[in-house]
């Protein structure tokens, strides 16, 4: 049997190690097809302080080795341009298992709730959608605004998961990468996607 194939975007938003986390994890169990959008990427460099000259592919290797331990065939990863509407992921003929959009920012939010499929990162979200494929977005902003949430909404109702990155503290980590690991692990647990990311809640007398 094949192996699993997910779509993951990347998009412009504070906390982009969520969608880098993500990508790892998903690494270890399947194929991954990244979008990166443009306004993601100085991000990732800057957040993460990831040198990008050799390539996002390269850098992201690296990096996945040194900060979780984690190596990957090099066929499991294939990283598009958001402006790449040529990708296979544009197109429904295209096999997945489902999408992935971490984090999400309001601007793409707003593209895939009203089908604005000019990217992409839109493009691929509106095929997931139209093919009944899963897709999970992680919307980060804070507060979210009435227009935020009604586009949330808007997906939500669609049955599009909507997973915030929202703090969570029973998981027995405090520390930052207990955080993250936390919310890839909620994100995985909404694609059907085992893992032992956090610590489950087993119940208290
Ligand atoms: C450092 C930085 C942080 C940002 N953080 C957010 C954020 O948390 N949420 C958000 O919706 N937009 C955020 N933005 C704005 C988006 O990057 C901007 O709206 C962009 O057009 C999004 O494009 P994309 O969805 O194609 O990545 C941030 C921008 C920068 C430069």
């Amino acid at each position: 049997m094949s192996k699993r194939r997910y779509v993951v975007a990347v998009t412009g938003t504070t906390g982009v190690e969520l969608g880098i986390r993500l990508i790892a994890a998903l690494l270890e169990v399947s194929e991954v097809y990244a979008v990166f959008s443009s306004a993601s990427i100085p991000i990732v460099s800057d957040e993460l302080s990831i040198n990008l000259k050799g390539g996002l592919k390269a850098a992201l290797s690296a990096f996945f080795k040194e900060r979780y331990n984690i190596g990957f065939q090099e066929d499991d990863l294939t990283i598009f341009n958001n402006d790449n509407l040529w990708a296979p992921v544009s197109s429904g003929s295209f096999r997945t298992d489902g999408m992935f959009i971490v984090p999400c920012s309001m601007k793409t939010l707003s593209a895939v709730a009203n089908g604005y499929a000019e990217g992409l990162i839109e493009r691929a979200a509106d095929v997931t959608i139209k093919e009944g494929r899963p897709l999970v977005i992680s919307p980060r902003e804070t507060p979210f605004s009435a227009i935020h949430l009604e586009n949330m909404l808007k997906l939500a109702r669609i049955g599009v998961r909507i997973v915030p990155p929202v703090f969570g503290a029973y998981h027995g980590r405090r520390d930052i990468d207990g955080m993250v690991d936390f919310i890839v692990g909620k994100l995985l647990d909404q694609m059907g996607i085992e893992n032992n990311l956090y610590a489950r809640w087993k119940g208290k007398v």
